[in-house]
């Protein structure tokens, strides 16, 4: 039976490609389990409201049972009134040839209004997934216009970038995704991410005793990092079902908890863990429980990844330093 009290799921870029994939499976209970009912509250701008509409229509014809009530606005502080998860999906994807970096100056101005929302009229213990890119430094952006809110309440989604990583080696080792465990996106969500596999298991055994270590530096790491531009090219338009997939995957682990012996990655703030600039919205390896999360502590850091791991924060030190100067916070 589902639970009595329904939680407050808003979503933000609700018309967008990835809320329409994203939006069925929360109602369907894929996020918050099979026994939660759930009301969405659904964000747009005006333009799109209409387009939005079509969508819960669609969403009412599933009647699916644990979906409780459906809000829809252009105000954020109506979208996010007493949310208790937000995942802000909404704002512009990049086109071929882009970095997801350069939509820094269109996005990044979208997150600064919707993290003051937040901050007045969102429940004291929401939990933040910003998707919409450059998800790290827009998470951050967000965060920094809340202050009345635990700064760990933001996170941003390399869950995408883990599920590709763990879909690779298992293609190349022949072996399902189930077999393979604690692999680690590092850093930012962009072409400088670290997908590490020092840590990672394939049933039990090392990693990187099954594959070719040139294989994992010139092929496996930039086909992971890449993958999103690659996706872009092929299908004309940037990755949407495996997104929300991604976000489910991420919000679920975070509310329900990582399986035993298990981590994830997450875009979480830097506690200055691993030598990490302290406030970086960064990709940890995470294991979850009790709708906490908790970096993984004591892994070995050799010179190669010392040398990623440094780079991807750099990136990110730079795109704070940008939105510095954006005026987006001080
Ligand atoms: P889309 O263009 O199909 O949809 C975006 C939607 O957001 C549109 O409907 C638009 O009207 C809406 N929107 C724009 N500004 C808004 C605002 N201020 N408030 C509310 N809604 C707003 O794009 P999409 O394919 O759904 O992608 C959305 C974002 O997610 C893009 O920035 C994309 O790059 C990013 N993305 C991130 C990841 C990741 O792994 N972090 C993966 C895929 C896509
Ligand atoms: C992805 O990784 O697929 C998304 O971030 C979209 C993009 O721009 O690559």
């Amino acid at each position: 039976m589902a639970n009595i009290e329904p939680i407050r799921v808003a979503v933000t870029g609700a018309a967008g490609q990835i809320g329409y994939s994203l939006l069925f499976r929360i109602a369907s209970g894929d996020m918050l389990g099979k026994d939660q009912s759930v009301i969405l509250q659904l964000l747009e701008v005006t333009p799109a409201l209409k387009a939005l509409q079509g969508v819960v229509m669609e969403l009412r014809d599933c009647a699916f049972p644990l979906l409780a009530d459906i809000v829809t606005s252009d105000d954020p502080n109506v979208a996010f009134k007493d949310a208790d998860y937000a995942l802000l999906v909404g704002a512009m994807p990049r086109k071929a040839g882009m970095e997801r970096g350069d939509l820094l100056s269109a996005n990044g101005g979208i997150f600064k209004p919707q993290g003051e929302a937040l901050n007045k009229v969102a429940s004291r213990d929401v939990k933040v997934l910003v998707v919409g890119n450059p998800a790290n430094t827009n998470a951050l952006i967000a965060q920094q216009n809340a202050p009345d809110l635990d700064p760990g309440q933001f996170t941003a989604m390399v869950r995408l970038d883990h599920n590709r990583a763990v879909s690779q080696l298992a293609e190349k080792t022949g072996k399902p995704v189930t077999a393979i465990q604690n692999l680690t996106i590092w850093g930012n969500h962009s072409s400088t991410q670290y997908p590490d596999l020092s840590q990672a298991t394939v049933d039990g055994k090392p990693a990187l005793d099954l594959v070719d270590r040139d294989w994992y530096e010139t092929q496996y790491i930039p086909t992971v990092a890449k993958r999103g531009a690659a996706i872009i090219e092929a299908r004309g338009a940037s990755s949407a079902a495996s997104a929300a997939s991604a976000a489910i995957d991420h919000m679920h682990d975070w509310a329900l908890g990582t399986p035993e012996g298990q981590w994830v990655s997450m875009g979480i703030p830097s506690d200055g863990s691993y030598g990490v600039p302290e406030g970086l919205i960064y990709g940890f390896p995470v294991k979850c429980s009790g709708g906490k999360y908790e970096i993984v502590q004591g892994l070995d850091v050799s010179d190669f990844s010392r040398g990623k791991m440094d780079a991807t924060a750099q990136e990110l030190t730079e795109e704070r330093d940008e939105v510095r100067k954006l005026g987006l916070f001080k």
